[in-house]
């Protein structure tokens, strides 16, 4: 085994995390859900929706039947909600296509919607201990520092070369312990600021450490400025009722629900606090406006009076539904923002 996964597995099990919520399981559906949790994301935020989320779904069959507006709620607040559609088209391609049983094959796995390499290594690795090498962004940095990588790493050539490195200290015994320790190094230890390099278990043969160059690995994304979009949004208010407008499944928060958006000030609004919402492509200034606005007279879109919030349709564009309902929808979070600071203005009013 090469030295460098034999530290890494003698460092993981005695320093490494051991009581994840998704580790001390072989079930490949909480294994799964747990990957693309993860991705782009931080343990600390995840940890709290895993739990809603294997509740409410608690099989792939579960997760198979959900409507897609329940499985959004759920990842409501996550972010990246191509994840959890895909999740979702996944559990049904798996009922469809594989018997309801999540597959073992590697590219079977890698054929699921929003698996990739990395995911589909993580999830043989530790659903059916098959030693595949995962390279997921910590795991990308432990190796630059490491083995002395230069370049953004998410450059094609960099990934291939960062690619070669995972695959030549893969070992084939220990695969989980390796793996998990990979992730926890990059996690804990190998932190992009401040890297705890005193308690690193491969710092003797860390070319980074060794020519100081630790701070300046991984070489960042070269800077390109994010284009910049202003829109308002309506807050359509009717009796303590807000409207709020299905996306198409596609673009930016595809299948959420949301506030209905212009680009011109809309007559007889009221201005409410701005905000500012940067995703990883461009930067959105949002101003919400409230316009007061009353079903059969005031008409501003064709608008569908329906009370209750429990009961959407897939069918259906719009609702009305009371401010705090709708806080509890599938909506993205600076509409939860607009939303909330709404509530709070109507319980100060009242
Ligand atoms: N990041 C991605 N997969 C992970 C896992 N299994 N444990 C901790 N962090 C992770």
């Amino acid at each position: 085994m090469p030295n460098f996964a034999s530290q890494v597995i003698a460092w993981q099990k005695q320093h490494g995390r051991h009581n994840l919520p998704w580790q001390n399981t072989v079930d490949p559906y909480a294994i799964w859900v747990s990957e693309i949790m993860l991705q782009q994301t931080q343990v600390t935020a995840v940890i709290g929706y895993y739990a809603k989320f294997m509740a409410r779904f608690p099989t792939i069959q579960a997760l198979a039947d959900a409507s897609q507006d329940d499985v959004l709620q759920s990842w409501s607040g996550l972010g990246y909600y191509s994840r959890a559609r895909n999740l979702h088209a996944s559990a049904q391609k798996i009922v469809d296509g594989f018997g309801g049983v999540f597959p073992q094959e590697f590219d079977a796995i890698l054929s699921l919607p929003g698996i990739g390499k990395s995911t589909a290594a993580a999830i043989s690795t530790f659903a059916f201990n098959k030693p595949m090498p995962i390279l997921d962004g910590n795991v990308k940095r432990v190796f630059a520092r490491h083995f002395l990588v230069e370049g953004w790493p998410s450059a094609p050539k960099i990934e291939a070369q960062l690619w070669q490195i995972a695959t030549r200290e893969n070992p084939q015994n220990e695969a989980k312990a390796y793996t998990q320790g990979l992730m926890d190094l990059g996690a804990t230890l190998c932190t992009r600021t401040k890297p705890r390099c005193h308690r690193c278990p491969i710092l003797n043969t860390c070319q980074a450490n060794k020519l100081g160059k630790t701070k300046s690995l991984p070489t960042p994304k070269p800077k390109k400025t994010l284009p910049e979009k202003a829109i308002f949004m309506q807050v359509f208010v009717c009796g303590g009722e807000v409207l709020l407008e299905k996306r198409p499944q596609q673009g930016i928060w595809g299948g959420l629900w949301s506030l209905p958006e212009t680009d011109i000030l809309p007559a007889n609004a009221q201005l409410l606090p701005k905000l500012t919402h940067s995703f990883t492509h461009f930067k959105l200034h949002i101003q919400p406006v409230m316009i007061e606005t009353e079903i059969g007279t005031s008409k501003p879109l064709s608008v569908l009076k329906q009370p209750i919030a429990k009961t959407l349709s897939m069918s259906q564009s719009q609702i009305w539904l009371s401010v705090e309902d709708a806080i509890e929808a599938a909506i993205p979070t600076p509409v939860r923002t607009i939303l909330q600071a709404l509530l709070a203005q109507i319980k100060k009013a009242a």
